[in-house]
């Protein structure tokens, strides 16, 4: 069935939860259409985490789908949709990943599998993207999330059997469920999370902690090639040194890695 012609035929109406989201609710739209569309958001949709809950989103063109259902006495089914926003999750996965085609970037990723080494037990893939560290390492026990829906899907379409170990999630938000791994690894990403505690709060200490920081100086290749813009924080060893501990942090071409 086309969802198009239900998205577009059905009013939208602004909900009072949030300015960015919209709603369809179950009894104001073609009754037939939206348990249709309600089975094809459960069936299809990315794992999504919003506040303390893991819910399927289906991603379809500018906007992201999902549902909501309240129980009791006044049963409501209804679907939101939010306009996909923020510049990071506007990241086009297909450029993003032929950036990374050139015998030197293969020659720093491999580099980067050898640091990391071996990866026992359950692993978190922060800012997980297109899907780099399962390119680089077979891992049994994974969780990957990403804050950029697109990502998510093109690490799906590139990995179709971990679909159910992805999550569009911002790290901030994640680490705040109490939730730990004992790998937590951060290819490219760590410079993206607004505190490096959120790190900390995500790992249990059993297994590795691998972060990759921009150094002081660096705008990021990827910015530059893809005229984009999101927000990062560049960091001195000085200052990751107190964070993580004077042995734990290291130069590594444009970058700070953090090992732990
Ligand atoms: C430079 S890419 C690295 C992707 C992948 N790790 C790799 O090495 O190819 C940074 C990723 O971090 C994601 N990201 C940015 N802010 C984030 C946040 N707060 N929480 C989780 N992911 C985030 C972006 O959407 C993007 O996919």
């Amino acid at each position: 069935m086309d969802f198009k012609q239900f998205i577009s035929e059905n009013t939208w109406t602004k909900s009072e939860v949030s300015e960015s989201h919209y709603v369809i609710d179950k009894n104001a739209a073609h009754s037939i259409r939206f348990d249709l569309f309600v089975a094809h958001i459960k069936t299809n949709g990315i794992k999504m985490r919003i506040n303390d809950k893991s819910i399927p989103a289906y991603v379809d063109g500018d906007y992201y789908y999902w549902v909501v259902e309240t129980s009791g006495r006044f049963k409501h089914t209804i679907i939101h949709r939010a306009y996909i926003i923020s510049i990071s999750e506007y990241v086009n996965p297909n450029a993003y990943d032929n950036l990374f085609q050139d015998e030197d970037s293969k020659m720093e990723n491999a580099k980067l599998s050898e640091m990391i080494g071996q990866l026992e037990g359950s692993v978190l893939d922060v800012g997980c993207g297109t899907g780099l560290l399962l390119e680089l390492k077979d891992i049994e026990d994974y969780t990957g999330i990403d804050a950029s829906p697109l990502m998510v899907q093109k690490l799906i379409e590139k990995f179709p059997n971990r679909k159910h170990q992805v999550m569009i999630c911002k790290a901030e938000i994640l680490s705040k469920s109490g939730r730990k791994y004992d790998n937590v690894i951060a290819l490219f990403s760590a410079s993206y999370i607004q505190s490096p505690k959120a790190f900390f709060d995500l790992w249990n200490g059993k297994g590795k902690m691998f972060l990759m920081f921009y150094k002081e100086y660096y705008f990021p290749f990827t910015h530059e090639r893809l005229s984009m813009f999101v927000p990062y924080k560049n960091r001195t060893m000085a200052e990751l040194q107190v964070i993580f501990g004077e042995e734990s942090v290291k130069a590594f071409n444009n970058y700070y890695i953090v090992q732990l």
